[in-house]
């Protein structure tokens, strides 16, 4: 049996189709491009069951992945995140099957460890020696580690102004690492003449093919978790949308393979009232999205102005009768301390504007009670200290405690 069933690349503009055994960018159209397999040699080969003995990390599916020799795997054990349960919160909600899908207890701290384990392994099997990214930190972070254990030299991007572990992570891997003042998009003019100039493989966000086949795995576990059924609504914190645009991709093929039956879940894309492209494009029923100018929240990875794959992310909203939801960093803020306070889990800021947007819409009866919503937190709070603001009592030596 192949380790892979990968068969080619494809346009979803123009339907130009491309190998996957050379390096590719973007479509000669400008367009990213999508990873097709040959599902009907999955189909015969590969049931649910033969997934049962296998590790719990996102390698379990490397049919639906397309690193083809499995010597070329760059892996830290990312993938099978928890799928938790929360009644508390829930309960406080109004929202008696409300799940958390915690991708903050991967490798690196967020869900871009899945994108770059399989970006990473895949530039690894295409003989990549170098690689280059702009980056709002996550990315960048998990990018040069990954990079590191492949022995690929990598050079990352950063606003000044993204979470300072994410610099640390990047530094540490032994990255060039450069900060700019401004947003990921100038940190992505920067690396598009880099690349030019110093033939670097460009591993920006959609602009290489394999990202999103990594990040597809959140919704391969998803489904699996629930025993190959599909829950009602999923919520996830949208910057330059690969996420959600893996998590559909992965919930059409497992429905081609037979896998899972029906409706797919509603999606909805969760944006910062301070950078909404995505919701505002959606509201006006537009098929691609505008620059947003000035953009700010604290939720440093979901400002992003511009995605490249925002008609993409769009189609995954309009196809599943999903929506967008903007919140702004206050109630995102509150509703950090609230899932922190009942169900005992610190998430990051993206991850709290999504369950923001889960009471938002049960308030406004978009979502029903009795719904199997999940909110996909993509990070660990931990990475982001300063979005809780404390002060403690201070003691001295022998000092006893109030009442
Ligand atoms: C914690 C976190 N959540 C969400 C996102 C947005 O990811 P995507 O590009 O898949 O929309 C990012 C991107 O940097 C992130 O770091
Ligand atoms: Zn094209």
């Amino acid at each position: 049996m192949k380790y892979s069933y990968v068969s080619h690349l494809y346009c979803p503009k123009c339907s130009s189709t491309y190998s996957t055994k050379d390096q590719q960018q973007l479509c000669t159209c400008g367009s990213p491009l999508l990873v097709a397999y040959d599902m009907e040699g999955i189909k015969k080969n590969l049931t649910p069951d033969h997934l049962k003995d296998r590790k719990p990390d996102l390698w379990r599916y490397h049919e639906l992945l397309p690193v083809e020799d499995e010597s070329n795997v760059v892996s830290l054990g990312e993938g099978m995140t928890p799928l938790v349960h929360l009644p508390r919160l829930g309960d406080a909600m109004s929202l008696e099957n409300l799940y958390i899908k915690d991708e903050g207890l991967v490798p690196t701290g967020s869900f871009k460890a899945r994108g770059a384990a399989v970006g990473v392994s895949k530039a690894k099997e295409l003989g990549v020696e170098a690689l280059a990214m702009p980056t709002n930190g996550n990315a960048g972070a998990a990018w040069a580690l990954y990079a590191a254990r492949a022995g690929i030299r990598s050079t990352i991007v950063m606003p000044e102004d993204a979470p300072e572990i994410t610099r640390n992570e990047v530094a540490i891997s032994g990255a060039d690492l450069y900060l700019v003042n401004g947003l990921i998009s100038d940190a992505g003019k920067i690396v598009g003449s880099a690349v030019k100039d110093q033939e670097l493989y460009d591993v920006s966000t959609l602009k290489e093919p394999y990202r999103i086949e990594g990040k597809k795995t959140m919704g391969l576990e998803i489904a699996e978790q629930f025993g190959f059924t599909m829950p009602d609504v999923i919520l996830y914190p949208t910057g330059g949308g690969v996420g959600l645009i893996g998590i559909h991709k992965a919930l059409k093929e497992l429905r081609t393979l037979g896998w899972v039956k029906g409706d797919l879940p509603r999606l909805v894309a969760v944006q910062a009232s301070g950078c909404a492209p995505i919701v505002k494009a959606w509201e006006a029923g537009e098929r691609e999205s505008e620059f947003w100018h000035d953009s700010e929240t604290k939720a440093f990875g979901i400002n992003v102005p511009k995605a490249l794959g925002d008609f993409l992310v769009l189609d995954a909203l309009y196809e599943t009768d999903g929506c967008a939801i903007a919140i702004d960093d206050t109630e995102m803020l509150r509703e950090q301390k609230h899932v922190a306070n009942l169900e005992g889990n610190f998430v990051c800021p993206e991850g709290a504007a999504a369950f923001a947007a889960a009471r938002r819409l049960r308030e406004n009866g978009w979502l029903a009670e009795d719904e199997k919503v999940v909110v996909l937190n993509t990070g660990a709070g931990i990475k982001y200290p300063d979005t809780v603001d404390i002060d403690p009592i201070m003691l001295e030596k022998g000092d006893v405690l109030p009442k």
